[in-house]
């Protein structure tokens, strides 16, 4: 699709994913118009020590587009997107963390703002990308499959889900309703550092290698994800504006590695570390993830262009630089 003379609106665009997409549609789409809308951070935490929103200013240097400051809760603060005579929508912004536990809050901020926001989009006859997740499937068998094993095992994973059902009842009478759901698995790359400690594995154990020359990993590194480039989640975002009826798709890279991977491929790049295998304190721990990306690829030709290894080159003088500054 060409983004050039459209009106994007992108929700959560100061968080990792959102930004990425901001900076790659002004960078190939010069005449795009568009709109960044989020809350950043407050300085708010959670119990945990994590910030209530992840958003950073940081991430947006450099963005030459329009910035609504505002949150998807509060009604009034939605008015101002609505005012906007968008094309397409990217809904990005939400509680990104997992770990978060206050369930009211988690479902008022994923789910039910993603429904006052899709009533938005479908009054305009614009296009919506909303990010799902592969929280959706909690710890059924791998690979996963879009409609097969969703049994969320987090109030998180469970208000994603709860987005896609809704999508799903909505297509089921209007199929050619260009509402696109993504299910993203485990994202990692450029613009994730303001994340902190929900930052991709890669990035944290990176910079344990980098600092202390030495990386802890849960007992013992054999769980196994689906980790996927941000470039691969850009090209993702960047189809689905392009389906003609509406669908849910995983967004992986199609492989599950586990985490000794990771920490082989880093030490391929930085030169030899000590591994610490400490306990799991997590309950909920996914232990094996795997999207399976078949029906993506037919219907919009997702094809990912990095693995667990090139990806980790591409993205590795970044995880360097940030140690650098530490
Ligand atoms: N990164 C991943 O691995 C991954 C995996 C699966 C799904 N997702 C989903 O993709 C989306 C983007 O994830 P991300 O990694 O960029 O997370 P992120 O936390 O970096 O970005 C989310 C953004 O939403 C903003 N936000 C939070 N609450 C808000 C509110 N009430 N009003 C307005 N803005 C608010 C934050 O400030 C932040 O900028 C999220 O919906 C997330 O759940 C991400």
């Amino acid at each position: 699709m060409d983004f050039n003379y459209k009106t994007i609106v992108i929700t959560g665009g100061a968080g990792f994913i959102g930004s990425n997409l901001a900076m790659y549609l002004q960078e190939h789409y010069p005449s795009a118009r568009i709109i960044i809308f989020d809350k950043f951070r407050t300085g708010e935490k959670f119990e945990s020590g994590n910030f209530t929103s992840l958003g950073h200013f940081k991430n947006l240097i450099g963005f030459k587009g329009e910035i609504i400051t505002g949150d998807i809760n509060f009604k009034e603060d939605l008015k101002k997107i609505a005012q906007i005579d968008f094309d397409i929508l990217y809904h990005h912004a939400a509680i990104s963390d997992t770990t978060v536990m206050d369930q009211k809050l988690v479902m008022q901020t994923n789910y039910q703002a993603f429904l006052d926001i899709l009533e938005i989009v479908l009054q305009k006859n614009a296009k919506m990308v909303y990010a799902s997740s592969a929280g959706t499937y909690g710890n059924t068998k791998a690979p996963n499959i879009v409609g097969v094993g969703e049994n969320p095992e987090n109030v998180y994973g469970f208000s994603k889900l709860m987005m896609d059902m809704s999508v799903r009842s909505l297509l089921k009478n209007n199929p050619e309703l260009p509402i696109v759901g993504l299910r993203f698995f485990n994202v990692y790359g450029e613009r994730e550092f303001y994340k902190g400690k929900t930052a991709s594995m890669i990035l944290q154990l990176g910079l344990q290698a980098l600092k202390e020359k030495k990386v802890r990993l849960f007992e013992f590194g054999e769980q196994r994800r689906d980790f996927v480039y941000i470039k691969d989640v850009i090209l993702a975002n960047i189809l689905a504006a392009s389906a003609k009826k509406g669908g849910i798709y995983n967004v992986g890279s199609g492989i599950a590695r586990s985490y000794n991977d990771i920490v082989a491929y880093l030490k391929e790049v930085l030169g030899d570390f000590d591994v610490e295998y400490i306990p799991n304190p997590y309950k909920f721990f996914q232990t094996h993830t795997q999207a399976d990306i078949t029906e993506f690829y037919q219907d919009l030709g997702y094809q990912p262009k990095f693995d667990l290894k090139t990806g980790i080159l591409s993205y590795i003088a970044e995880i360097k630089e940030i140690a650098k500054g530490l």
